[in-house]
């Protein structure tokens, strides 16, 4: 029988890809998402893949949405944490809305989402928990104090849960995408985008988000069961740790 994946932030961007490639490769997918209503609708119509709404920054939220997805695909084997948010700004104009908002998402919302689901994987000896950072959690980015901090985080989270996992066949990993062509990236300033970012690229473009889904499907595969507390990079050549 087919597992079943979870996909957060999973209808629009990378997270769509993500979904979209996992059904392709043969999971039963849920794509959670947070507010905009009218591109869920369209996702599911045009994939046939659930969608689920509720707000990774909310812990309860969280756990009263795994037992949905549970109750119609079955118990959550493959964890995706794909949302995320940005609210960029030089830190001293910085609010402290906008560092807890990203925070909340980008970080807490990882721990909302993969403690309601670790418990059933230990029990089952099976989990993938794969989770997307940045670039700019490895590098830093100015304009992105808040953002940086919060996918730094997700990577302290996965190599500490990578041990924890381990002995229970759970594997546990991030990728740090570069700057990939979704509206996240496409709402940059063009001037800053096209003059700032863009040349810093070595491989002259963009990435795709098919190319950032399909390392998770295949971490998500039998194949990558010795890949555990990994960090892999997709950015063109932008940054090597
Ligand atoms: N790289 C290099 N230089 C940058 C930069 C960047 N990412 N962002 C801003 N700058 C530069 C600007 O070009 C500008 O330089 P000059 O004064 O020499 O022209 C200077 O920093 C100040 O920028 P602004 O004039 O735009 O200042 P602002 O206060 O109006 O706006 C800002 C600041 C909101 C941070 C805006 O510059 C911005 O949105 N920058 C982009 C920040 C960024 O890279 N965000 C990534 C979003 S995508 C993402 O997060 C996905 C992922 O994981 C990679």
């Amino acid at each position: 029988m087919s597992r079943t994946a979870l996909v957060t932030g999973g209808t629009r961007g990378i997270g769509a890809a993500i979904s979209t490639a996992l059904k392709a490769a043969g999971y039963k997918v849920a794509a959670n998402y947070a507010g905009n209503d009218e591109k869920a609708k369209a996702f599911e119509a045009e994939t046939g893949i659930r969608t689920f709404k509720w707000d990774v920054s909310s812990y309860p939220a969280c756990a009263e949405g795994i037992a949905k997805v549970e109750a119609e695909l079955g118990p959550v084997e493959i964890l995706v944490n794909n949302a995320g948010i940005t609210r960029d700004a030089m830190f001293h104009k910085m609010t402290p809305d906008q560092w807890n908002e990203v925070i909340n998402t980008n970080l807490t919302g990882v721990f909302n989402m993969t403690h309601p689901v670790w418990s059933g994987m230990r029990d089952r000896n099976f989990g993938r928990v794969i989770t997307i950072s940045s670039i700019n959690g490895q590098k830093g980015q100015m304009g992105q104090a808040n953002y940086s901090a919060a996918k730094a985080g997700d990577l302290g989270i996965t190599k500490a849960l990578a041990q924890e996992g381990a002995a229970k066949g759970i594997t546990v990993n991030a990728i740090c995408p570069g700057y990939i062509g979704t509206e996240m990236v496409r709402a940059i300033p063009e001037k800053v985008l096209n003059e700032r970012i863009i040349p810093q690229i070595p491989v002259g473009r963009l990435g795709e988000p098919e190319e950032i889904a399909r390392i998770v499907v295949f971490l998500a595969s039998d194949d990558a069961g010795f890949i555990t507390g990994s960090t892999i990079s997709a950015n063109g050549g932008q940054f090597f740790v």
